[in-house]
């Protein structure tokens, strides 16, 4: 393969090969293991990475943040009710200009038809790359994490039940990046993915036929369940976490009857009970406590959501040294 990554937007991992997806993980992995040690790592030194926010955020912010610092680079916070962005300043505009003043641009923007459309806009005018830190479709940084955590806990992932299963939140009406891009790419590593919510909370059909051609791909399978319990079932690995019913109703509005009909979703001991018995539970934070999942299993054994919040970081910085460092051949963008 070629180990080129210099220059590229970071948009969906689909935009990656295996192989390429395994080189960041071996990075993120070596920059874990220098940080435990306390070795310097400037393999970006005075470079600056723009980092675009439309909504909140604590771990990206903070991985992307404290991740350039560490690499000796400069990350520039920018609340886009602050920027002309707010007036009607265009992506093309904005990203030829931030291009011009630094070495990479990230977003986040999840809005339902729009943080995906407005991230590819951005990708096409800019002259550095483009990194998505979560739109409306994709959330290709935490599923990165998610195998990465993954891998140091189990290995060889093939074979390996996994279970992304919709739970009940009164939070916020939540993107569905998080699951989508996780039943994107569990598959690539012959994982056997389970993919369980209510009726009315389908992911996009392509999406779907696209698992299950990944899974055939590395042998794996896909299955896509009404029944919660089926999902519990032996599984290795679950990720109960609620996302909105975007693909079906594209209401902004958060509490409705159907998702107040679905409250029984949630993630408990009893639930955890018929998992395998080394089962772990994963989520890529913030959890709605009490409606998500209750405290005794989060905060209990079987719980390794700090651990992949950790990963968030080391997997931000290895993508951020591929991407806007090395001596590869920079590729036309
Ligand atoms: N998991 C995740 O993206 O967390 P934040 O919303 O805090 O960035």
């Amino acid at each position: 393969m070629k180990s080129i990554f210099r220059g590229r937007h970071f948009i969906t991992l689909d935009d990656y090969a295996r192989e390429e997806i395994d080189i960041m993980l071996e990075v993120s992995l070596d920059l874990k293991k220098k940080f435990a040690m306390g070795v310097p790592t400037p393999y970006l030194q005075y470079q600056t990475i723009f980092l675009m926010f439309f909504e909140q955020s604590t771990r990206t912010r903070n991985s992307m943040e404290a991740g350039i610092s560490q690499l000796g680079g400069h990350a520039n916070y920018l609340d886009t009710s602050g920027m002309q962005i707010a007036h009607g300043e265009s992506a093309k505009d904005t990203a030829i200009v931030l291009s011009r003043y630094g070495q990479a641009i990230a977003c986040r923007y999840c809005d339902w038809g729009i943080g995906n459309k407005y991230l590819k806009e951005m990708a096409r005018w800019s002259t550095v790359p483009v990194m998505n830190l979560q739109c409306d479709l994709y959330h290709p940084f935490q599923g990165l994490a998610d195998l990465m955590t993954m891998k140091e806990k189990i290995g060889d992932l093939k074979g390996v039940k996994v279970s992304i299963i919709w739970a009940y939140a009164e939070s916020r009406k939540k993107p569905i990046s998080v699951p989508l891009s996780q039943v994107l790419l569990f598959p690539r590593y012959g994982m056997d993915v389970v993919l369980a919510h209510p009726k009315g909370y389908e992911l996009p059909d392509w999406v779907i036929e696209k698992a299950r051609a990944n899974a055939a791909r590395h042998g794996g399978t896909v299955t896509v369940t009404n029944n919660e319990a089926e999902a519990y079932e032996g599984a290795h690995i679950v990720i109960p976490k609620n996302w909105g019913n975007w693909v079906t109703d594209q209401s902004t509005s958060v509490i409705d009857d159907h998702l107040v009909a679905n409250k029984s979703w949630i993630c408990t001991e009893e639930k955890m009970a018929t998992a395998g018995k080394e089962v772990m539970y994963m989520h890529a934070l913030p959890a709605d406590r009490g409606n998500e999942v209750v405290d005794s299993v989060i905060d209990g054994p079987h719980s390794i959501v700090y651990d992949e919040a950790e990963n968030r970081l080391h997997t931000a910085k290895a993508v951020m040294t591929l991407l806007m460092g090395g001596w590869g051949q920079k590729l036309p963008l």
